[in-house]
């Protein structure tokens, strides 16, 4: 059993990251991302100081808007069209779920495809499924480079993906159909899972349950993707694959922590630094 180590592989991207972010700001453009965060849900606070912090750590200048809870949406819309207008921002991240008061998808929309380096808008989920350049989630473009980085080709691979969100399940489910994989995206109406994942090459799971991928549920030799995060309540952060019985079974498995998760956030400023070369190709043509 080999570990699929995320947190190494993040660590020498955002080493290159470093030194490409430097050159390019040379070139008068300086990539900067936002990050609007509404509310306080501890778990929204944390991933946005991480995203924060990592922009830090590579030279990307990040603008933070923390929006209290029971801020309006018109409110809402009108801060993220002036970060859109705004010809500094190359990025605008809206760190999700937002309260229930406010309409997502007229948010997600609001974000100019340019800018969107979450790849939640739907010309680029559009885009992704068709196989054409666009922003891709960060979790499943961390996800498929990952695999690359072990030279695991998912061609001709039966893929089983637990979770059909669009922020993960489905856009996942497109980049490994792209790269010529068979899907089976499984959620929680699918009646035998067990079905779907025995006759899986490669088992990706992430829907917040700890435990729920056990030992028989796999075949002899799958790879082992667990995008889930939880913390027990002895603090213990834990992915939703019983690591201890399946690592037995497979023949590549990610940990969690130092998995999938930091690869998310070295896929986030990989696209914010792309939108800036967007940007410089952009102001280049004008
Ligand atoms: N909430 C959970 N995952 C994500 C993510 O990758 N991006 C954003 N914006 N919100 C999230």
């Amino acid at each position: 059993m080999t570990l699929l180590d995320g947190k190494t592989l993040a660590a020498s991207i955002e080493k290159e990251l470093i030194d490409e972010v430097h050159h390019f700001k040379v070139s008068g453009i300086i990539p900067t991302l936002a990050v609007v965060l509404v509310g306080e849900d501890p778990a929204s606070c944390a991933y946005v100081n991480m995203k924060v912090k990592a922009c830090d750590r590579v030279g990307i200048v990040s603008i933070a808007k923390r929006l209290s809870e029971d801020v309006a949406e018109d409110e809402l819309l009108k801060i993220i069209q002036d970060l859109d207008k705004d010809e500094n921002i190359d990025g605008i991240l809206i760190q999700l779920p937002l309260p229930g008061h406010i309409d997502t998808k007229k948010i997600l929309e609001a974000v100019s495809y340019q800018k969107d380096v979450d790849g939640f808008h739907p010309f680029n989920a559009g885009r992704l499924l068709a196989g054409i350049q666009a922003f891709a989630p960060a979790t499943p473009l961390g996800v498929m480079n990952l695999l690359k980085s072990y030279d695991i080709s998912v061609r001709g691979k039966n893929v089983a993906i637990i979770g059909a969100s669009n922020i993960v399940g489905k856009p996942l489910a497109s980049l490994m159909l792209n790269a010529g994989a068979t899907i089976s995206v499984c959620h929680i109406l699918t009646q035998d899972l067990t079905f779907f994942t025995k006759n899986a090459d490669v088992v990706c799971v992430g829907v917040g349950k700890p435990g729920l991928i056990q030992a028989d549920m796999i075949k002899e030799g799958a790879i082992v993707i667990d995008i889930g995060i939880n913390r027990l309540e002895n603090g213990t952060l834990v992915g939703d694959v019983d690591f201890e019985s399946v690592s037995k079974k497979a023949t590549f498995i990610t940990p969690v922590p130092g998995g999938v998760g930091p690869m998310t956030i070295a896929s986030l400023l990989q696209n914010t630094l792309l939108a800036a070369k967007n940007r410089k190709l952009k102001d280049q043509k004008s």
